[in-house]
């Protein structure tokens, strides 16, 4: 959450700031604001809203060639325009944005308090730019003078740093390093650092505690850009003469190819003449940028309303994408000595496998509910699939043989990544039969979780601009059909015959799709404005369509606000059937296979209650025209592969509902594309 970006070279900053969080505006839309250094002062200009109120407000002429720019989303303080970023000290001589949380400001705040520092926001942020500016301050003194000012806690070396000076230069840099027995001793780092900004922004970044990406500028040093990184993805690009960063690489490819992403403890100085690398210990590392191989996205909407609908209507080629990446072509059952699925996995990670725990939140979670099915059902192993948030504070007891999968479209969310690195180094000290194997489904193969995981399986979906995930979701829904398949036929749990049936059944998917954009979407569109005052809607599904009941009723809530839950058929009777009136639209996904019967009589049920029942059903179905108030009818397929057709009605159900109510469907409130703090 949040976007940060910053510039440095030869051309005019703000611009190029501003297109770059245009790039980044999915992370976060409540606040933005850009800070320039021109002139030897700092000229910050912040707006709440969208990006558009900033634009308006800023000045027309400023040449300034040095800069750092913010999206928000709020986490601590309202979104307001004094709690928007970049945030200043007391003299407006340092300022920095920030994506991330610092869990300990409120300490922090305190003690710089102390020390006559005032604070003008709620934000955790706010405590940086004071804190650099107090080691600059001290770091500026005559040693003896600022030795004096130890005694303050958050002035003291804790775990690093502590710098002395002889005359206002710098000739060795001492850090304090806590051993094992909790006693400092000093430690020379370096004996020059290149900069007293460097140092005092490495000084700060010891202090903070929490997930944090950081850019700063200074006025005093207009040359020098420095950015940090902990735990909150941050890239640097290299142009021609002039150097970036940004917390996605969607907001560089337009200047530069040429990229290196920070990990996790380090901090970097770009100046116009190149990028230097640092641990946050003040060591100097060798790092060389990669060249991304894709082109500059066309974030356009070509001619549809919306991202979201346009991406909707994308999932037919993101099906064949997917299917393209990870199917042998000419296989056929026939020929079995050929392995029909290529992952491109190691045979290790396969290797006795006993279970599997998927670990995932929001829409990825419900993908990560029909791989459990599929998982269990194809080829055999018991699956659990766990909420992140869930995982990293209460995981289940260590199993061995088992198989840990993070599934994120972004790469980037907060606690699916926390909780993947727990898991692994909580088995790091076991058996080997309980030693981490970890893989990674996401869209992003460049994110932090390709850096922590060593198997990824890429979905191949194209970046989604939309905040609500569509074609992400599918995209995820595939490559769990292939991992599963080839799963089932190296278990042998599958005949070849059912095998070949289930891969010609995925390969009809996209011309499937494409007839219910074709031929639904009108019929849905046209019945929207029935849902003009509705403010609860239920959807039900049983057994593989469950978690595309819970999906229909996330895109619901999320993009209209219309209050929206989503259950197993079986268990309205068991409580939610209570809220059943004829102002409640019912959902029901019923299609052909061991639950059909079951889910018609759940609406029967519900319909007793007077709930108005719309049937994602099988088309051509008697049974459901009798059943169902309105049927939205998607091709019959069978039940194994229905959640890749029945989710699309209920995505434009959504969509539709949304787009009337003339709400900002790509950019709901309060929400953000990724989720990077916990
Ligand atoms: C809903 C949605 C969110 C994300 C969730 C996880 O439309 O997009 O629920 O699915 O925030 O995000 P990723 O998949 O990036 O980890």
């Amino acid at each position: 959450m949040c976007g940060i970006v910053g510039y440095i070279g030869t051309q005019t900053a703000t611009e190029i700031l501003l297109s770059g969080l245009e790039k980044l505006e999915y992370r976060g839309y409540d606040s933005a604001g850009i800070a320039t250094v021109l002139e030897g002062d700092i000229h910050c200009v912040r707006a709440k809203g969208k990006l558009y109120n900033l634009r308006e407000k800023l000045e027309r002429e400023n040449p300034a060639q040095i800069g750092i720019g913010h999206t928000r989303w709020a986490t601590h303080g309202k979104p307001e325009e004094y709690n928007a970023h970049p945030h200043m000290d007391m003299a407006k001589r340092v300022a920095v944005v920030q994506n991330g949380i610092i869990e300990n400001y409120r300490e922090l705040r305190e003690e710089l308090k102390q020390l006559g520092h005032d604070f003008r926001s709620d934000t955790d942020t706010e405590v940086i730019p004071h804190l650099i500016a107090e080691f600059l301050s001290i770091n500026s003194r005559p040693q003896k003078e600022h030795v004096a000012t130890l005694p303050l806690a958050i002035l003291s070396p804790v775990g690093a740093t502590d710098t002395f000076l002889n005359g206002g230069g710098i000739v060795g840099s001492l850090v304090g390093i806590r051993d094992e027995g909790g006693s400092s001793r000093p430690k020379v780092l370096s004996p020059n650092s290149p900069s007293l900004f460097l140092e005092a922004v490495r000084q700060a970044v010891n202090k903070l505690e929490g997930a944090f990406a950081i850019a700063v500028i200074c006025a005093d040093y207009p040359d020098e850009l420095i950015i940090a990184r902990q735990q909150a993805p941050l890239s640097i690009g290299f142009g021609q003469g002039e150097f970036l960063c940004a917390s996605d690489t969607l907001a560089l490819v337009a200047h530069t190819r040429a990229v290196l992403t920070l990990e996790n403890g380090e901090l970097a100085r770009l100046t116009p003449l190149g990028v230097e690398v640092y641990s946050f210990a003040g060591d100097r590392l060798k790092k060389h940028p990669r060249t991304l191989n894709w082109n500059p996205i066309t974030v356009e909407k070509q001619g549809f309303r919306h991202f979201m609908l346009k991406e909707i209507h994308e999932q037919p080629g993101v099906v064949r994408a997917v299917l393209e990446a990870y199917l042998e072509n000419d296989w056929n059952s026939a020929e079995s000595s050929k392995m029909p699925i290529q992952l491109g996995l190691p045979i290790e990670l396969y290797a006795d496998l006993e279970q599997i725990q998927i670990i995932a939140c929001g829409t990825s979670w419900h993908a990560s509910l029909v791989g459990k099915y599929l998982l269990e059902q194809l080829a055999g192993i018991p699956t659990t699939v766990h909420y992140a948030s869930e995982f990293r504070y209460a995981p289940p007891p260590l199993t061995a043989n088992t198989l840990t999968i993070g599934v994120t479209q972004s790469g980037e969310t907060a606690d699916t990544l926390a909780a993947l690195a727990m898991d692994k180094e909580r088995r790091r000290s076991q058996l080997p039969q309980y030693q981490s194997r970890l893989l990674g489904i996401t869209n992003r193969p460049d994110s932090s979780l390709a850096a922590l995981v060593p198997q990824i399986i890429a979905t191949h979906a194209g970046i989604e601009i939309g905040v609500a995930a569509t074609k992400t979701f599918i995209a995820q829904l595939l490559t769990f059909y292939c991992l599963a398949l080839d799963l089932s036929y190296r278990r042998r749990t599958l005949s070849l015959k059912r095998l070949e049936e289930i891969i010609n059944g995925l390969r009809q998917l996209p011309a499937e799709i494409e007839m219910i954009l074709e031929v639904q979407e009108r019929y849905i569109q046209e019945l929207t404005p029935q849902f003009a005052d509705t403010q609860d809607f239920i959807f039900i599904g049983r057994g593989i369509n469950f978690p595309i009941a819970l999906e229909g009723a996330l895109k619901l809530k999320e993009i209209s606000y219309i209050h929206a839950e989503g259950y197993p058929a079986g268990e309205l009777k068991h409580g939610p059937i209570a809220l059943l009136d004829s102002k409640v639209p019912v959902v029901a996904i019923a299609m052909p296979g061991s639950v059909y019967e079951k889910v018609i009589s759940n609406a029967q049920e519900a319909k007793a209650r007077d709930a108005r029942l719309i049937g994602v059903t099988p088309m051509n179905d008697p049974e459901a025209s009798e059943t169902f108030d309105n049927l939205i009818p998607v091709p019959a397929v069978e039940e194994l592969l229905s959640p890749i057709l029945t989710v699309i009605p209920l995505q434009l159900l959504a969509y539709h509902i949304a787009a009337r109510r003339g709400l900002d469907v790509d950019q709901p409130r309060n929400l953000a594309k990724s989720v990077t703090v916990e």
